[in-house]
């Protein structure tokens, strides 16, 4: 076991320290020497993928966080609406899905019943299917019409880490491939995004490096009763990921929310005190979305908030109203996610670890759960 681990003291120490092979394995291979995206392994009729005009994404958990990063970024790229449904909802709603409809399945474990029955719904509404999964073999692929694998490698942990990173990829992996066969972006474009794509591994080892300070925090907020965390973009469902992970390993009462929902409602939750993650989204990106979440800040600090700021390298903005800035790489902001979650992984094994839990296999979860 101790070997398995790989040096550190759980699988979930390891699984984050492996996210940089993760995303570099899931980037591997993918592209020729051209540039040019080549996903030919998903065996999906080409003409297929041109004349899809909706996608739906099915997943649970973790695997469902990726698949609104995937939302944001395929819009983006290839102006095709995206939807994002947990498989569980998706199934019993009457969806509305036909033949030019692609259902994307994401799932690390291949076998979750609840995504495995959206499939087959799917299927019998005549969709296509596609299932973004790590585990080779495994019945949702095996089902579905094609597959497009994440290469995290085994995951152990019963919460999900690196597969969710891998899963991120994958979904740009995709969004790009569609965009280059549908002509939404020249091939320079595509490579520029590619190349930023290559140099995500490294950035994400930075923030391995710099992550001492989060888990020293971590380690003073072991008593803590409620976190909360606020994104907007491609910040809300990590976000989200940041809450779900803490309450995982940690069960504490944690929330994710929409930045920009914070006045309709989240607001009067903020007392004196209450520790507030804030993913904040680059200040280069083009409009006003990092002032906006600034100006959040702002208002639950002066609430007093304690305001933990997740930001990028060289954002001054935030320093006034931060009790903590955990700094990032700089990343253009369809790709932030792939930075900006791990300091929040990190922070909850090491609070977890701190109050003396088993990260690895918390109480009640399941790593695949194979019954509806
Ligand atoms: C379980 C696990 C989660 C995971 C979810 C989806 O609930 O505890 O960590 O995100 O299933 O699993 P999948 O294998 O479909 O990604």
């Amino acid at each position: 076991k101790a070997a398995e681990k790989g040096g550190f003291r759980s699988f979930m120490d390891k699984e984050i320290h492996d996210q940089p092979q993760a995303v570099a394995d899931t980037l591997l291979g993918r592209t020729d020497t051209t540039g040019r995206l080549v996903l030919d392994e998903m065996r999906i009729d080409e003409s297929v993928l041109r004349s899809v005009d909706k996608i739906v994404v099915v997943a649970c958990g973790t695997a469902a966080y990726a698949g609104h990063v995937a939302k944001y970024a395929i819009e983006h790229w290839c102006r095709i609406p995206v939807e994002v449904e947990l498989a569980h909802e998706f199934r019993y709603r009457d969806p509305v899905v036909d033949d030019r409809t692609l259902v994307v399945a994401v799932s690390q474990s291949g076998e979750t019943m609840d995504t495995l029955m959206a499939v087959r719904h799917a299927k019998e509404q005549g969709a296509t299917t596609l299932a973004i999964v790590n585990t080779h073999g495994s019945t949702i692929p095996r089902e579905s019409d094609a597959a497009l694998y994440t290469h995290a490698g085994p995951e152990i942990a019963v919460a999900s880490t690196k597969a969710f990173l891998a899963q991120i990829t994958a979904a740009y992996l995709l969004g790009l491939y569609l965009a280059q066969l549908r002509g939404n972006k020249f091939p320079d474009e595509i490579s520029a995004i590619m190349a930023e794509l290559r140099q995500m591994p490294e950035k994400i080892q930075q923030v391995l490096d710099r992550a001492d300070r989060v888990r020293e925090i971590a380690r003073w907020m072991a008593d803590t009763q409620s976190v909360l965390f606020l994104g907007r973009h491609v910040g809300y469902p990590v976000a989200m990921e940041g809450a779900l992970k803490l309450k995982e390993l940690a069960y504490i009462h944690a929330e994710g929310f929409a930045a920009g929902e914070l006045k309709h409602g989240p607001i009067a939750l903020i007392e004196p005190g209450q520790p507030v993650f804030v993913v904040v989204p680059s200040p280069r990106g083009r409009d006003s979305l990092h002032s906006k979440i600034v100006s959040n800040i702002q208002e639950i600090r002066a609430r007093g908030a304690r305001t933990l700021v997740i930001a990028e390298d060289g954002d001054e903005a935030v320093v006034p109203y931060a009790d903590e800035v955990f700094s990032v790489p700089q990343s253009s902001t369809l790709l932030a996610p792939l930075l900006t979650v791990v300091p929040l992984q990190v922070f909850a094994a090491e609070l977890a670890t701190a109050k003396g839990l088993d990260v690895d296999q918390p109480r009640n979860l399941a790593k695949s759960v194979t019954v509806e």
